[in-house]
């Protein structure tokens, strides 16, 4: 039975700020953020979505009544949850109005936890092929004003709705995994910005993308050759170019010349929304199948994920018959286009705009965010959520 990919949703906020502009009031030669590190824009969040508000709209416009009564569980993977209790999930079963017989859970493992919820997905489908597993991941990537990783921040979520018999991706069955406990990046509970030991991570990122493309290679018996892309987890766009130029000599020219095509294909997505950390491989896969218009049904996808911590795996998924006509491109198109740029001061007030951490009551006003989800509010330590349409 084939398990994989039935629908991709995407979602990123209305605003951005443009790379030049940060890298000027930053006194930074501009180049080093759109060459150096590859980053065009970075996508802002409004206080009024959240890790939970950015999943709802991104599998809003891929569920139809169907979907929603054989969806029975529902796996969230964030980084930059709500709650350290409540699955974030949770929340999003009831603004999506799914079938209450379902299980729902969060799982963190930074970047890595959407993959580890597509592989619990998987076996779900194995054991259950008439159901239908919703995988989110969502997140806003903070790291702090005026520090290094400033640069690498973003914000959006995508929503996958896996199945038996996949429209558009057909995961294989070989994969390759490694854990090795790495302090390059993490989040203690108490802070709402990340840590990062930038180099570090760089350098964790390659040598984990090196084991596990050898194993995979033992285990599979594939090479280079039999890939027509392969999609990177993109913290930013040049992390994944760095990490495929590692395998290059492995490779004929053919090979390489395909293989770089379809990798600017793969981050031009990325490029324009920044770091969305558990939902950025997805992201990439995504930018590639909508911008790539000619990849042929029957084409090979490897997929590398790496959560910092750290944990990476490489995968495959092999494009179905007709996948282009199951893909969500127009709105795409729409959402980006409709984006607000602001200005360095704004996306710092943005910033440093939060909701109260002693009990007391923020009503905020949504009709400025065009999103059809929203954060309304927060009420007794309950934040409330708002979808327009049932209002
Ligand atoms: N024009 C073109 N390129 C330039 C440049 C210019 N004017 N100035 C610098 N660069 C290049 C550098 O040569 C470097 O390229 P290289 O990595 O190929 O050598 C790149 O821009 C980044 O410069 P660097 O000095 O390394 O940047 P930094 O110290 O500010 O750190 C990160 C960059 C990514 C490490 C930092 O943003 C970070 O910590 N991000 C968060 C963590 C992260 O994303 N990790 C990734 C793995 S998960």
């Amino acid at each position: 039975m084939k398990i994989g990919i039935d629908k991709i949703g995407f979602y990123t906020p209305h605003l951005y700020v443009d790379m030049n502009e940060l890298a000027v009031a930053r006194d930074i030669d501009p180049g080093k953020f759109t060459v150096g590190i590859g980053q065009e824009k970075m996508a802002i969040a409004p206080i009024t979505q959240d890790s939970v508000t950015l999943a709802a709209n991104a599998a809003l416009e891929i569920l139809d009544e169907e979907d929603k009564d054989k969806i029975d569980f529902v796996i969230f993977g964030t980084e930059t949850g709500v709650d350290s209790s409540k699955s974030a999930g949770v929340y999003v079963h009831e603004l999506l109005g799914l079938n209450p017989q379902a299980r729902t859970i969060e799982v963190k493992q930074a970047c890595y936890g959407a993959t580890a919820g597509i592989q619990m997905a998987k076996g779900h489908i194995a054991l259950n092929p008439e159901s239908k597993v919703l995988v989110l991941g969502s997140d806003i990537a903070r790291y702090g004003l005026n520090t290094s990783g400033e640069a690498t921040q973003g914000a959006g979520a995508v929503a996958l709705l896996m199945s038996a018999d996949p429209t558009i991706m057909a995961l294989e069955d070989k994969s390759a995994y490694f854990t090795s406990d790495i302090m390059d990046f993490w989040r203690p509970v108490y802070s709402d910005k990340a840590f990062v030991d930038g180099k570090l991570s760089n350098e964790q990122y390659i040598a984990f993308f090196s084991k596990v493309w050898g194993q995979f290679k033992e285990k599979s018996g594939l090479g280079l050759k039999d890939f027509d892309a392969i999609c990177y987890h993109l913290p930013y766009t040049k992390m994944g170019l760095k990490a495929l130029r590692t395998i290059w000599d492995e490779g004929s020219d053919n090979d390489k010349e395909r293989l770089e095509e379809n990798y600017t294909f793969s981050a031009k997505y990325n490029r324009i929304v920044g770091n969305i950390y558990t939902g950025s491989l997805y992201l990439s896969v995504l930018s590639l199948l909508e911008n790539k218009e000619d990849l042929k049904a029957g084409s090979r996808i490897g997929l590398f994920s790496y959560g910092s911590g750290a944990v990476g795996e490489f995968f495959t998924g092999i494009l179905q018959p007709n996948y282009r006509d199951h893909l969500y491109v127009d709105n795409h198109t729409e959402l980006f286009q409709s984006r607000t740029a602001v200005s360095v001061s704004e996306y710092e007030e943005t910033y440093e705009d939060t909701l109260p951490m002693d009990g007391s009551t923020m009503e905020l006003d949504i009709d400025n965010d065009p999103a059809t989800i929203c954060l309304a509010g927060i009420t007794a330590d309950q934040r409330q959520y708002v979808n327009k349409r049932n209002k």
